[in-house]
């Protein structure tokens, strides 16, 4: 009996990942453990076969590693596989890793290629349509529901944040402002005048919206917006603190990677906000020690890696993320696991006199400090053969040269006491520091190469 609904429900889920009928959303629910393992499972062996045949680079990947996909019987039997990295896309550019011919492809995203060659991933209509529902699930899980307004301020383009949030809200039945990024100005009169219940966006172009509504003489709180679904960045609990007094709305965190599909791949609960939820169902997770690559059990801080489960174009095998979290039992969406806070990338982390930092760390130690505003930057200079670190925060208006001396003294304290560094905090005018209008750049490094 309970064989036979496990069945119906794997077809259930088969037939809607399919999109035959319906959201994705209503066959993962109330999934138990047990189904959600087979229903791994049985994907993860066909991505690794998919992988294994029609990509040259996966195949000799997993011969050198001497491992073929019959090898995959038990989810534990993923640790065997090799490890594919940001590398390896960059060096399959452009078309490499696609696992279909390119008259399959329907759309194609890039990363802006600033540090190199860019990545480019792909989506058949299949990924497209899954994607559109897992970001619908996200949002659903945020708050939102069909009939809601929502206001997309993440870019449009080349990243996935604007297209991908966009289709999902469409998915979700939303009516879509397609608003991306930038003319901030504009942003606010059309959330005045179209008043969205949720907006999309990263928390940091979140702020400038915020400071440009006030600079209007408009509350934020006074408009229509009611939930925020941020990401793409890392941000911090002071952050969601800042933005929900401000705004009065919930804020939740939405995870993704454009290797990995983009927004969506995990999403925060509205009801518990402890963390995004991985939709396992289609991400298969795992930790694994940054220098080593060995797995870990859940709940040690580590390197997230994800293994696609129902990929066409672009299936990803144990993809390094770069992402630092831990992996913890699933609440509001269980038997999915979540994610903490991102605390950063392993490439965001700055080395200053041979201590490890995020700039995260440095944003709750802001975020927590009377007279200054929530923007700051890191500034790192070379001085002989020592590194300098500068934190650099804006005032609040209005604050006091006593009370900036003092937020000076503050700041500078608990980065020494907390984090175990010596540096030096300017605190500059209101406005003086460079505002973000998608994701931001926290650190300035002028150290010589
Ligand atoms: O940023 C996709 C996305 C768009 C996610 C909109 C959420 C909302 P990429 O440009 O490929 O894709 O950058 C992925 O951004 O590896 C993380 O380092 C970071 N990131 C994304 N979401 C979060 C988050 C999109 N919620 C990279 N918290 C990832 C912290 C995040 N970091």
């Amino acid at each position: 009996m309970i064989g036979r609904a496990v069945r119906r429900r794997e077809a259930v889920t088969a037939m809607a990942v399919d999109g035959a009928v319906g959201a994705v959303t209503d066959a993962a629910e109330g999934m138990t453990g047990e189904e959600l393992a087979a229903l791994q499972l049985r994907r993860l062996r066909a991505t690794l076969r998919r992988a294994y045949e029609h990509v040259p680079f996966h195949r000799r990947a997993f011969d050198a590693a001497g491992v073929h996909p019959d090898d995959c019987r038990t989810l534990a039997d993923l640790a065997r596989f090799p490890f594919t990295t940001k590398a390896d896309l960059r060096e399959q550019y452009p078309y490499g890793m696609f696992a279909v011919e390119p008259s399959q492809l329907r759309r194609l995203h890039a990363s802006s290629g600033t540090t190199g060659t860019p990545t480019v991933v792909g989506y058949t209509a299949h990924d497209l349509d899954v994607w559109a529902s897992l970001v619908a699930r996200s949002i659903r899980a945020a708050g939102g529901r069909p009939g809601d307004v929502v206001h997309v301020a993440y870019g449009y383009g080349l990243f996935t944040g604007g297209l991908g949030a966009h289709y999902g809200a469409e998915r979700l039945g939303c009516t879509v402002i397609p608003a991306s990024g930038g003319m901030t100005s504009r942003q606010v009169r059309l959330i005045q005048d179209l008043r969205p219940r949720i907006i999309m966006v990263t928390p940091s172009y979140m702020l400038t919206l915020l400071d440009e509504f006030e600079r209007q003489g408009v509350d934020p709180r006074s408009t229509s917006l009611r939930v925020g679904i941020f990401g793409a960045e890392p941000w911090t609990e002071g952050m969601r603190r800042e933005i929900e007094e401000r705004c009065g709305i919930d804020a939740v965190d939405i995870y993704g990677l454009s290797e990995v599909m983009g927004p969506g791949v995990a999403q925060e609960s509205v009801r518990t906000k402890d963390g995004p939820h991985v939709w396992e169902d289609h991400f298969y997770p795992e930790v694994v020690d940054p220098v080593t690559g060995e797995v870990l059990p859940d709940g040690s801080p580590g390197e997230l890696v994800f293994t696609s489960l129902t990929k066409e174009a672009l299936p990803v095998v144990r993809y390094r993320t770069r992402d630092l979290t831990r992996l913890l039992p699933g609440t509001a969406a269980h038997p999915f696991r979540r994610i903490a806070r991102i605390t950063g990338r392993c490439d965001d982390m700055l080395v200053v006199r041979g201590v490890n930092l995020f700039p995260t760390q440095v944003e709750e130690i802001v975020l927590r400090t009377p007279a200054v505003a929530p923007h700051f930057q890191l500034r790192l200079a070379r001085e002989g053969r020592l590194d300098r670190l500068t934190v650099r925060v804006e005032a609040r208006p209005g604050a006091t040269p006593e009370q900036r001396a003092a937020a000076a003294a503050a700041i500078a304290r608990q980065v020494k006491e907390g984090i175990g560094v010596s540096a030096a905090v300017e605190i500059t005018e209101p406005e003086a520091l460079e505002r973000s209008v998608g994701k931001i750049r926290r650190v300035v490094d002028e150290r010589p190469r």
